[in-house]
């Protein structure tokens, strides 16, 4: 374990509470606050984790608060509050209500802990990162998306689980907003290096494609009341760590673009190296005409959506 080092978790619904059990079982930090408006119910998952500090050998402390101020001295933020989807909902359709929560969450992150490094779950990622950059007025580095790194993880697993290979041996991106036009970037993508086009028949690929991108529905149509959190958290844990041990790593996340893919004044999801200070570079990698053509498609639907957020409040700088 490094130094002092405290962890936020807004939200503790499914996600926060998974990933601040992960979190703690990776013993990265000294301190993991659970931070949620529902009295009792961070106290009573912190505890619960906290609990099972003995038998999993972590020393980090866990504790739960409905109180923002407790972030105060946070060096990472997740930000996982907010409604989730329910069947037949899109991910556009949270953007209002969680707008409005997660202004308060900027202006209580500026005020308590402007330093930190803030990680935005909460749906639509890439509207909300962008939202929540600007009402919080941090520097753009420091606020990114979890995003790329769920919907990778889903489009490895699946290529894996059709070609019977370990999981961790499919490397590749997924591109783009973290909804129905993502772009799983095939060109880009091989088995320990052996290109994908030349071990999967155009059929099976474009097959897995489409899972990909309704990777999440399926999990909300299958659970019926709520969104996924098991690999979600998991991907949240794997850009922690990315900032806390400054491994730079390259990761896909929703990033500020500022000229980069020709793009400008939002989030989107693209690979980035990602180490102590946030997000160190947006890579660039150069995409098929098909990739391109998909990826400005996706760009175009979450500018469609930013028009849909309501002015910014910010916080005196
Ligand atoms: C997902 O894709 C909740 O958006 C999240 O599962």
């Amino acid at each position: 374990m490094t130094g002092s080092r405290k962890i936020a978790v807004l939200g503790a619904g499914n996600v926060g509470g998974t990933l601040a059990q992960r979190l703690a079982e990776m013993d990265l930090a000294d301190e993991i606050v659970l931070i949620d408006i529902v009295d009792g119910l961070p106290q009573g998952k912190a505890l619960d984790i906290q609990e099972s500090a003995p038998i999993l050998g972590f020393s980090t402390r866990v504790t739960g608060s409905t109180s923002l101020d407790s972030i105060a001295g946070a060096e990472i933020v997740v930000e996982t509050a907010g409604l989730a989807r329910k069947p037949g909902m899109s991910r556009s359709d949270l953007t209002t209500k969680n707008a409005e929560i997660l202004r308060d969450h900027a202006l209580a992150v500026r005020a308590h802990a402007p330093n930190a490094i803030v990680i935005i779950v909460t749906n639509p990622v890439d509207v909300m990162t962008f939202w929540f950059r600007q009402v919080s007025g941090l520097p753009p580095a420091r606020v990114f998306g979890e995003s790329g790194t769920l919907d990778t993880a889903r489009f490895r697993w699946f290529v894996a689980d059709a070609l019977k290979v370990a999981p961790r041996d499919v490397v590749g991106f997924v591109l783009g907003t973290h909804g129905d036009t993502m772009v799983p970037v095939l060109s880009h993508t091989s088995v320990s290096g052996v290109p994908l086009t030349k071990l999967m028949p155009k059929e099976q690929l474009d097959a897995i494609v489409a899972r990909t991108k309704t990777g999440g529905g399926e999990i909300v149509n299958l659970l019926k009341m709520g969104s996924a959190y098991y690999a979600p958290s998991a991907a949240q844990a794997e850009l922690v760590r990315a900032v806390v041990a400054n491994e730079h790593r390259v990761l896909g996340v929703t990033a500020h673009l500022a000229g980069e893919y020709g793009l400008q004044d939002l989030c989107l999801g693209v690979p980035v190296v990602l180490g102590r200070a946030g997000v160190e570079r947006v890579v660039e990698v150069t995409l098929s005409a098909e990739e391109r053509a998909a990826f400005e498609a996706s760009a175009a639907a979450v500018r469609a959506d930013l028009a849909g957020l309501p002015p910014v409040t910010r916080a005196p700088a």
